[in-house]
């Protein structure tokens, strides 16, 4: 039996205004797609505003950014301009104000699943973001502004779900770089990472953040005690960060191009549920510390590598070819895709950590390694030849 039900029947019946029939025709896709052609794009963008305004957390960024959200349908396009600034609500940015410098466009389909839900699973793919923001000079002054454009689209952005992610939120209250104008990764996270979440985890993330600061940085470590009630959370860093030990969180002062610091850290405080290697990024100090470090990630755990456009940089000792791969992050990645599979492999030529590696999830620039037992033995020779 069909439960499919056409809200514009409704809407004949006693003109119903687009949020009536926006609400009754839930998360099925044939009502949706009916009510979003059935209205001018400028009667449900009103509508999609207002509920925006309404769902945004307080700016938390002390300059006033603007920021603007293209609606599309088709080639058509309108354009709402949000004014975004600490101590008040978020607004409408008048035609006198400050010019965008972050862009948000969603399909007014897309947009309506991620405010009506259920948010559909592709996460931050379904939209395009740009940064506008090009600093005056690469000095400290001349990036400052970012932090507040950054804030500022976070803003909009958790404005623009039913379902916000705890830790976009998280990441925003706690200053780490994990969601905002750079990286969308939090949404990624929580997708692996929410069945753990009330669980007794023990996190070890690589690179606290700061550098050489002793009290800047931890963002990402706030971020995980808070996320994760239970949870006892490590970081590692080149320098000296125990000003930001806390109860719950507990910083070491370690390299992690050396595997023997590496494997001395897991001995003394794993085995891990999670790691995150989100360090130097320099490719050979990826490979190597997972090398030490994933076998004392448990069962059931994740080992997280960010930033895998390293491999395409030299300054990092990536390549830019990507065949050239062998010593890059990616390379090794590539060479895990092998791995899984190598009860498959005839001639047996890897294997590595393929016993224990249980599954992989790619995403742009962040990859998620599942540990596990993978022992399925194979396809049988007779059928394989
Ligand atoms: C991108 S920041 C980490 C940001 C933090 N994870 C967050 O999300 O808020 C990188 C950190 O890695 C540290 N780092 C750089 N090289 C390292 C190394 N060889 N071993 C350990 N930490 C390193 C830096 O000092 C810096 O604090």
């Amino acid at each position: 039996m069909s439960t499919f039900s056409d809200p514009m029947a409704d809407r004949k019946a006693d003109s119903a205004t687009p949020i009536e029939c926006l609400r009754l025709a839930g998360d099925d896709t044939r009502s949706l797609h009916s009510v979003v052609h059935s209205f001018e794009l400028a009667d449900l963008t009103a509508v999609l505003v207002d509920e925006i305004l309404f769902r945004c957390d307080p700016p938390g960024n002390a300059d006033p950014v603007a920021v603007v959200l293209d609606v599309t349908r088709g080639e058509e396009r309108v354009s709402t301009s949000f004014l975004v600034q600490a101590g008040r609500p978020v607004g409408l940015n008048g035609a006198d104000g400050p010019a965008a410098l972050f862009r948000i466009e969603y399909d007014v389909l897309d947009l309506v699943r991620e405010l009506f839900g259920p948010s559909s699973p592709g996460g931050p793919a379904n939209r395009r973001t740009e940064l506008r923001f090009v600093p005056e000079s690469m000095t400290v002054e001349g990036v400052r502004p970012l932090g507040s454009i950054m804030a500022a689209a976070s803003t909009i952005l958790t404005g623009c779900s039913s379902d916000n992610p705890g830790l976009a939120r998280l990441a925003l209250r706690h200053d780490s770089d994990k969601w905002g104008g750079l990286h969308w990764f939090a949404a990624l996270y929580e997708r692996h990472l929410r069945q753990l979440r009330g669980q007794p985890v023990r996190v070890l993330e690589i690179g606290i953040g700061g550098y050489d600061h002793p009290t800047l940085g931890g963002g990402s470590l706030k971020m995980w005690k808070h996320y994760f009630p239970r949870g006892l959370v490590f970081g590692v860093d080149l320098y000296d960060k125990s000003g930001l030990d806390q109860q719950r969180l507990h910083t070491l002062k370690a390299d992690q191009s050396d595997p023997a610091q590496m494997i001395e850290i897991a001995e003394r405080h794993g085995p891990f549920d999670i790691v995150i290697d989100d360090g130097s990024h320099i490719n050979e100090h990826v490979r190597t510390t997972f090398r030490a470090l994933f076998p004392h990630v448990r069962a059931g755990g994740l080992y997280v590598i960010e930033d895998l456009w390293t491999s395409y940089a030299p300054g990092f000792g990536g390549n830019e070819a990507p065949e050239a791969c062998d010593s890059t992050t990616l390379g090794l990645v590539k060479r895990l895709v092998d791995d899984l599979h190598y009860e498959e492999q005839p001639l047996k030529t890897t294997g590595g950590v393929g016993p224990s590696l249980a599954g992989m999830h790619l995403y742009r620039n962040i990859a998620f390694l599942e540990k596990g037992r993978n022992a399925e033995g194979g396809i049988p020779g007779w059928i394989r030849h």
